[in-house]
């Protein structure tokens, strides 16, 4: 979002209020950002709102002079990207009839910019099949639409028609921002701890978050993939636009990952997989009684090892994570052979800033051809981003 240069148009609907915070969540993300308002929105949220949020003038009257005019052809042809949040029925059905009677209608009506168009409207009205032909026909002519969240509305009724929330919104406008270089591929993306029961009440686990696999599924997503995310417990929100299968054992792990497998062009196994768990969980709560207790454990099946037998040589690339407390590259390269990977990241899991929990990684890239590449301490969407590009070069015989 650094320094991409968007317009927020913001029409006469309750909602406008939310579009406050969506103007501060891309000004945050480094966005430049101009806010043109409609008048019936200007009753709404006042444009001392916007102006603050943005740092940026607010534009509403198409024939104010008071102040040097901004011009409404430029602006639309010289942005890259235009959000309208929240659109009425009322300007999609301007926007699909070129009517152009204020500065935004006009503006939009001669941008060659790309715009997202956030619908928010009572239900029935947006139902009405006027609105939806209005809709379909702005989307046909390049527009995207964005679809309204369904719940209960400021009119009190309940349906379709809520503004989808200013983080989503930024996200897809991040998505079409980003180059979409791994469009039409399937990512499948493990992530998180697996939990095994002891008993009703405890059970095994590890420190993994899920923030190295969510960064991972994010950053496919906003890059064009269709990405599956296999889910262990975390705290986490899920990725806007990612698939998301909750799983608790390393069994429903592999479940769901060999559900998927045949499907994806890309697997990568970020989780921290349970090796082994109890070999039966207690039904009731297990009470204390002798000084010592010995849990029997048994081996989970190794998944990735498995998908490495899956594996053909026009099938998925496969790629593991290691993670590592000593010996970093002599035991992921042995991982990466044993499991017949295409790629491993070796995890230096040993200090602080990398491996669980934190928002920063320390990673080495090792390659099939035994070829390593050391990464310098990164956020984890950087890894992320990092590491898929290395995978498309591989994909692409480029490695
Ligand atoms: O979630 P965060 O807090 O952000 O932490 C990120 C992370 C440290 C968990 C992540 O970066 C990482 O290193 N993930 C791999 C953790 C791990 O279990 O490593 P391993 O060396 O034990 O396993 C090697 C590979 O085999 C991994 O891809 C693992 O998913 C897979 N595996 C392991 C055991 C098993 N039974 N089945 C598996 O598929």
């Amino acid at each position: 979002m650094k320094d991409k240069k968007i317009i927020v148009g913001v029409t006469g609907g309750i909602a406008a209020y939310k579009a406050a915070e969506l103007v501060r969540i891309l000004a945050r993300a480094g966005a430049h950002i101009q806010v043109a308002m409609t008048a019936s929105a200007t009753k709404f949220v006042a444009p001392l709102t916007f102006e603050t949020v943005s740092g940026n003038r607010v534009v509403w009257d198409m024939f104010d002079r008071g102040t040097a005019p901004l011009d409404h052809i430029q602006l639309g042809q010289e942005s890259d990207l235009i959000i309208v949040a929240p659109a009425t029925a009322n300007f999609i059905a301007k926007m699909a009839h070129g009517i152009a009677d204020d500065f935004l209608s006009t503006m939009v009506l001669a941008a060659t910019a790309r715009i997202l168009v956030c619908p928010s409207m009572n239900s029935q009205m947006f139902v009405n099949p006027v609105v939806q032909e209005n809709l379909k026909r702005i989307a046909g002519m390049g527009s995207v639409i964005m679809e309204p969240g369904e719940g209960e509305l400021a009119c009190q009724t309940e349906g379709p028609g809520r503004l989808p929330e200013p983080e989503d919104i930024a996200e897809q406008a991040r998505m079409l921002l980003s180059q979409q270089d791994l469009s039409g591929l399937k990512v499948l993306v493990t992530s998180g701890a697996t939990i095994e029961s002891i008993d009703p009440v405890r059970y095994i686990t590890n420190r993994s978050t899920g923030k190295m696999g969510y960064a991972l599924a994010r950053a496919a997503r906003l890059r064009g993939a269709s990405v599956t995310l296999v889910s262990g417990p975390t705290a986490l929100e899920p990725p806007y636009g990612v698939q998301v299968r909750e799983i608790k054992t390393a069994e429903e792990m592999k479940q769901a990952v060999f559900d998927n497998h045949t499907d994806s062009d890309i697997i990568i196994k970020a989780a921290a997989v349970s090796d082994y768990r109890p070999r039966n969980s207690a039904q009731q709560k297990i009470k204390k009684g002798e000084e010592s207790l010995t849990l029997d454990l048994v081996r989970n099946p190794d998944i990735l090892e498995e998908l490495g037998k899956a594996k053909t040589d026009s099938g998925y690339t496969l790629v593991g994570f290691a993670a590592e407390t000593e010996e970093l590259l002599k035991n992921a390269t042995e991982k990466l052979r044993k499991k017949n990977l295409d790629i491993i990241v070796a995890n230096d899991v040993s200090r602080e800033d990398a491996g669980f929990e934190s928002d920063t990684n320390l990673v080495k890239i090792i390659y099939r051809d035994g070829s390593i590449e050391e990464l310098p301490l990164m956020t984890k969407d950087d890894v992320a981003n990092h590491l898929l590009d290395r995978i498309k070069e591989l994909r692409e015989g480029g490695s």
